[in-house]
């Protein structure tokens, strides 16, 4: 296990872990969640996200505080999947995109942001202090700076210095699957290791022995009923130097209709991208699909279009409609999203199209 994994696995678990250990393990069949306030977000780093929120929401406050006290969390781990202690660019920059959105249709997002350790934040400026919706690069740090937010040391966390080493000795460009998952599948929801895809999109290893892993979204209704949602994101280790993927693009990675649902995308940008994964996922809820059928509906898409390649990426959705029932979908097994309400908080393993 990698240095970086060790760190991850025990900061994820800690002296949580027995417990989170047998959730994860009894976290096999999708449920059927109902009741407000209610957060779900994706990945196993979404627990500790998730606790974050409940503060908000436990307290009456609103979905959209929520969702960004959530992912804040995920942000400040210094050897995470996101934020400034993730894998860099090609070039060995760390560029990090985030959106947010509300009950409203207020929307803001930033894109190809360094050196500011909270991009969900700057994301929720642009909604709140701008006539815009979405600021990058440059301009997107100058603004962060004159809201105030520090601007970081350059440079990457040690785990992300050894992993690019690794990576430059070949410095192959060969994008890997947004895998996302910090676990090797030992812990029982990590299965990417046997999935036998092949090409240049397909899943890997890295050379550090770690997965490509990047994203956390999460959506939220509060004890009024309103949605909220967040996404952010490294993006792709190793990307291209200004490749963008879906989680910064309002409708793609992340979209909230207050009248019908919330949903937020993880996976391969690209392909979330290319049907406007989350708006779509909302509109099939809008049709009457449930959230797990609508996230399906979305995802199945996206495996007509790949073809025989949607075996080399991965891609899934999490969704929460307005009775506050929550569901998701990936194309591959392996992905798992965490649930917190008044009763439950767990893990729950997600059906996938593909075996
Ligand atoms: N889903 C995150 C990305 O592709 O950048």
């Amino acid at each position: 296990m990698s240095t970086r994994r060790k760190f991850l696995h025990s900061a994820a678990l800690g002296s949580f872990g027995t417990l989170l250990t047998k959730r994860l393990a009894a976290a096999t069949p999708q449920v059927a969640v109902t009741g407000r306030p209610v957060v779900i977000s994706t990945w196993d780093t979404g627990l500790a996200a998730n606790k974050g929120a409940w503060e908000v929401l436990s307290r009456n406050g609103t979905a959209l505080d929520a969702v960004e006290a959530g992912v804040r969390i995920t942000e400040s781990e210094i050897n995470c999947c996101v934020g400034l202690g993730a894998n860099p660019d090609r070039d060995g920059h760390v560029t990090l995109d985030a959106s947010i959105m509300d009950h409203q249709w207020n929307c803001g997002s930033v894109a190809f942001l360094e050196r500011i350790k909270h991009p969900i934040s700057v994301a929720r400026r642009v909604m709140e202090k701008t006539p815009h919706v979405m600021l990058v690069g440059e301009g997107a740090q100058q603004f962060a700076i004159a809201e105030g937010f520090p601007l970081e040391p350059a440079g990457l966390s040690e785990d992300a210095k050894k992993a690019y080493k690794e990576w430059l000795k070949k410095s192959e460009y060969k994008p890997v699957i947004n895998i996302e998952n910090t676990k090797s599948g030992k812990e029982g929801h990590g299965p990417h290791n046997d999935l036998g895809a092949s090409g240049p999109w397909a899943p890997q290893r890295l050379p550090n022995g770690d997965w490509n892993h990047d994203t956390i979204g999460m959506v939220a209704m509060d004890a009024a009923g309103n949605l909220s949602g967040s996404c952010t994101t490294s993006g792709m280790g190793f990307k291209m130097r200004g490749r963008l993927g879906d989680s910064p693009i309002i409708g793609a990675g992340l979209f909230v209709d207050n009248e019908v649902g919330a949903v937020t995308a993880t996976g391969q940008g690209e392909d979330v991208i290319r049907i406007c994964g989350s708006h779509s996922v909302v509109e099939y809820m809008r049709q009457g699909l449930s959230p797990e059928n609508a996230c399906k509906a979305a995802v199945e898409k996206i495996a007509r279009i790949k073809k025989e390649k949607a075996k080399e990426i991965q891609v899934a959705f999490i969704a929460i409609n307005k009775k506050g029932e929550v569901g998701a979908y990936a194309l591959q097994k392996g992905f798992s999203y965490a649930i917190k309400n008044n009763s439950e908080e767990k893990m729950v393993e997600v059906k996938s199209f593909l075996p």
